[in-house]
């Protein structure tokens, strides 16, 4: 576009910045390009058939009301089969606290609306899921970031933050977690954090914004209550979706919250897109009803953890020593941390000439400063013979650059024995 107009953009379209994921999404149309990049689920998982059959019915007998506008709040229908879901999770919850949407990630965007001003903050895990960073970013958000482990955030950093922040001014408004298989490091909270997470949010007075789309992928252990099972006070605004259970292509998702923030949740919703799309609600409506649900989940998890198992089998053949790596229990991710002192930037350039892509973790961290040294790898996506292959080829690139950085470091170490060595000998002669 030419730059006078460019100077009509707004101060937050200016600072919007194209995410390094979605344009590697353009890396799957090379051919023989293996991709771990992306977070898509696997194709094999959509149930084309029984969708299409579906469909015809819907449109068979209630046509003209599926192709009509729906009302806001969502399909009725639906509401009340997701409030029945997550009342088995745990939530105290009815059907009036359900809002559908046009997938979850536009909870993100709502939320962001009704809740940030410019420089509110957002207390996010370090790292997180990079397009929650963008979303609150373009609202001029500011971040605190608190490191993960393998138990995900680190509460006890966390509390200690949230006791020196809730003495500013502007204390945060809203903290963005993943209590499972986080994106993208594939780490879950335990049970006792998300009970601590909720006597703090009422302790220090912030909302929590709980992201769970990959709940239901959980491939070993049980599964977890939800940070909104303990919330008697409303303070949880939880979000998740049909995306990696049935079909991102449906775009429906949906928020669960206490009516005064749904409320305006819904306002916020109308002035975006008026409703999600009423077909796609009445299909995930109809699946649901017609006793499909539990069993395709219990099938995406037999494939999703068959593609985990050879990912793990895979990493631990290929992976020089120096390597490391979380095994997470579900999601759709493997976090892996190379060396310090080494760029991920770096290795995704010779991977991509061996034609094979990944994600650098950068991209994650709220501070542009930290996670050059990470990774993220999708195990959902590739064909099985693909992961192998792929991880051959990436762990050649890995042990090359090892063997060079090794090489580098003792080439400098043999050169400084050296000059140590003949300023010895000079400072000897002195
Ligand atoms: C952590 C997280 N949140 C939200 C979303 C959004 O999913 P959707 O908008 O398809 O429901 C994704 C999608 O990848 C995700 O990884």
């Amino acid at each position: 576009m030419n730059s006078e107009l460019a100077r009509h953009f707004s101060d937050r379209a200016k600072e919007m910045k194209a995410s390094e994921v979605r344009e590697l999404l353009k890396l799957l149309q090379v051919p023989d390009m293996i991709s771990f990049a992306g977070g898509l689920p696997n194709p094999e998982s959509f149930p084309v058939e029984i969708i299409r059959e579906i469909a015809n019915d819907i449109l068979l007998k209630d046509g003209t009301a599926a192709l009509q506008y729906g009302i806001t709040e969502g399909y009725a229908p639906l509401r009340e089969s997701v409030a029945e879901r997550m009342q088995k999770k745990g939530m105290d919850i009815t059907k009036e606290n359900v809002l559908i949407v046009s997938g979850s990630q536009q909870v993100i965007d709502l939320m962001g609306k009704i809740f940030i001003d410019p420089k509110d903050t957002v207390v996010v895990s370090s790292p997180t899921y990079l397009t929650a960073l963008t979303g609150f970013a373009s609202l001029q958000a500011t971040f605190e970031s608190i490191p993960i482990d393998q138990d995900n955030m680190r509460m006890d950093i966390f509390e200690e933050r949230m006791k020196r922040l809730s003495r500013r001014a502007n204390p945060p408004e809203i903290v963005y977690v993943l209590p499972n298989f986080q994106n993208p490091a594939g780490v879950t909270m335990p049970e006792k954090s998300r009970k601590k997470l909720v006597d703090l949010a009422s302790d220090y007075d912030f909302i929590i914004l709980e992201d769970d789309p990959y709940g239901e992928l959980r491939y070993v252990g049980e599964h977890l209550r939800p940070i909104k099972s303990f919330d008697d006070e409303g303070r949880v605004v939880y979000m998740s979706t049909f995306s990696k259970i049935l079909s991102p292509g449906l775009r429906v998702g949906w928020a669960v919250a206490d009516p005064e923030i749904l409320r305006k949740l819904i306002i916020a919703k109308q002035s975006t897109d008026v409703c999600a799309s009423v077909l796609g609600q009445r299909i995930a409506h109809e699946y649901i009803a017609r006793g499909h649900i539990d069993p395709q989940i219990k099938r995406i998890c037999e494939l999703y953890s068959r593609k985990l198992r050879l990912m793990l089998a895979g990493m631990k053949q290929y992976m020089p020593e120096g390597i490391r790596w979380i095994e997470p229990e579900g999601g759709m991710f493997l976090w892996v941390t190379i060396p310090e002192g080494m760029d991920s930037s770096k290795l995704l350039e010779k991977a991509l000439k061996k034609r094979v892509a990944f994600v650098t973790g950068k991209a994650f961290f709220a501070d542009p400063k930290e996670g050059t040294n990470t990774l993220r790898l999708n195990f959902t996506h590739p064909a099985d013979p693909l992961i192998t292959e792929g991880l051959r080829r990436l762990g050649s690139v890995f042990n090359q650059e090892m063997v060079h950085r090794w090489d580098k470091s003792t080439t400098e170490n043999e050169e400084k024995k050296m000059l140590d060595a003949v300023r010895g000998s000079l400072i000897g002669k002195s």
